[in-house]
């Protein structure tokens, strides 16, 4: 184990309150490490099936199987659907009325959370290098629309109010992910343009993915609170639950998923805010995602769009990204946002100056959120067979 690694399971023990800050490296740690454990059982199955062509058809047959409760489609490999068959439900330790709770959180604050795994987490991406790198350069960089409508439709099936439910879809959603993921371990170390940039041999480790979270989950919890919008402690522990159950759905361990808010704070503070940085995949990237949103009328200029940008992610952020500077844009957003949410929350009895607006923006984003999510296309995740084309 590298010694950075063995500093991130130690920070990661401290996190997750395992482990004092002054302790020696607990057993459990020095043998699982979240930056060394990927999804062995599924990365073997899938590596056998690229190898072997079997993709295309497992695509064909994935078409039909949508909602959390529709029976695995026939035309699977007998492996894959045996092992389907285990991971394709809920953990034992899933709480339903949370759950169902955490779906009407999503519902109540659905404008807020549109706005911030869009712009926030979505932006927030290109900057975390690992994740830029591996999706530039995986067959999905190619057409970041597209991909960004079925990353969408992650976000668009597990905000949904019978996500998971027998009648949602989340369960098939974030398996299909699952598949995907397992894919793209074998083959982005094929990709001579990955591996010169790559600083791992294997890409979307369990800790990677727990970085990911954060700058979803966590950092979206954390927005929330700075912008005063009301939540009841239920909410906030409904929300944490959902992602739990995403993120173990996804094949993190379930030793490795924080417990707690104040643990996966801590985490994110410890594997997320430090790794942050730019890169040119990153710069790509985060081009391209402005320019999808740039593309339909949110009522702003692109000027507001990067400072809004900026007022999410810091001036930091937006200095990596080459976002240029539009200052009129960045004092009306500094005072218009919080008395627009102010408002809206029923906590400001007048109307500020600039609500339509910011309303029109905010209705646009979601707007866009759902027209992508609930595209044909977007809902038909599918497992690659090859890299970004050379
Ligand atoms: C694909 C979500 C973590 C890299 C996908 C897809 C979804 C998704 C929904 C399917 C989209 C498609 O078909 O194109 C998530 C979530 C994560 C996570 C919710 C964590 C909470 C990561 C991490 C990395 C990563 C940590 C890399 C460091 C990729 C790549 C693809 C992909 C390269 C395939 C793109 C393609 O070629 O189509 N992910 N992901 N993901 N993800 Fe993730």
């Amino acid at each position: 184990m590298s010694s950075l690694s063995r500093r991130n399971v130690l920070s990661l023990g401290v996190a997750l309150g395992l482990v004092s800050a002054v302790g020696a490296v607990p057993a459990w740690a020095a043998e699982t490490d979240p930056w060394w454990t990927w999804d062995d059982e599924v990365d073997r199955l899938m590596a056998g099936f690229l190898d072997g062509g079997q993709v295309p058809a497992i695509n064909t047959a994935m078409r039909s199987w949508v909602d959390n409760d529709d029976p695995l489609p026939g035309g699977l490999p007998a492996t894959l659907a045996a092992y389907l068959q285990q991971v394709n439900r809920l953990p034992s330790w899933a709480d339903r009325t949370k759950l169902r709770l955490a779906a009407d959180f999503n519902r109540r604050k659905d404008t807020y959370l549109f706005m911030l795994y869009g712009l926030g987490s979505g932006i927030m991406s290109t900057v975390i290098p690992r994740e830029a790198k591996s999706v530039y350069w995986s067959a999905g960089g190619a057409d970041m629309q597209d991909r960004a409508a079925k990353t969408f439709t992650f976000g668009y099936d597990l905000s949904d109010r019978n996500a998971f439910e027998p009648t949602g879809q989340f369960v098939v959603t974030a398996n299909k992910t699952r598949l995907v993921h397992a894919a793209v371990r074998h083959l982005l170390p094929r990709s001579s343009h990955w591996q010169a940039v790559a600083d791992e041999q294997v890409p979307i480790s369990n800790g990677d993915i727990l970085v990911t979270f954060h700058s979803l989950g966590t950092f979206v919890h954390r927005k929330l609170i700075e912008w005063h919008v009301p939540m009841s402690a239920a909410d906030e522990e409904a929300f944490l639950h959902s992602w739990q159950v995403a993120i173990h759905l996804l094949g993190v361990r379930d030793e490795f998923i924080p417990k707690t808010w104040a643990a996966a704070d801590a985490q994110s503070a410890q594997v997320l805010t430090p790794i942050l940085s730019p890169s040119f995949e990153g710069k790509e990237l985060a081009e391209d995602l402005l320019g999808l949103t740039a593309q339909i009328d949110l009522g702003v200029t692109r000027g507001f769009l990067n400072e809004f940008v900026r007022y999410v992610l810091s001036d930091q952020v937006g200095d990596w990204l080459q976002l240029p500077r539009d200052y009129a844009a960045a004092a009306l957003i500094r005072t218009g946002w919080p008395a627009y949410i102010a408002f809206r929350e029923g906590l400001l009895p007048v109307m500020p100056v600039g609500f339509s607006m910011f309303d029109q923006f905010i209705r646009a984003m979601a707007m866009l959120f759902l027209n992508k999510a609930t595209s044909p296309t977007a809902t038909l995740i599918t497992i690659p067979t090859g890299n970004r084309p050379e």
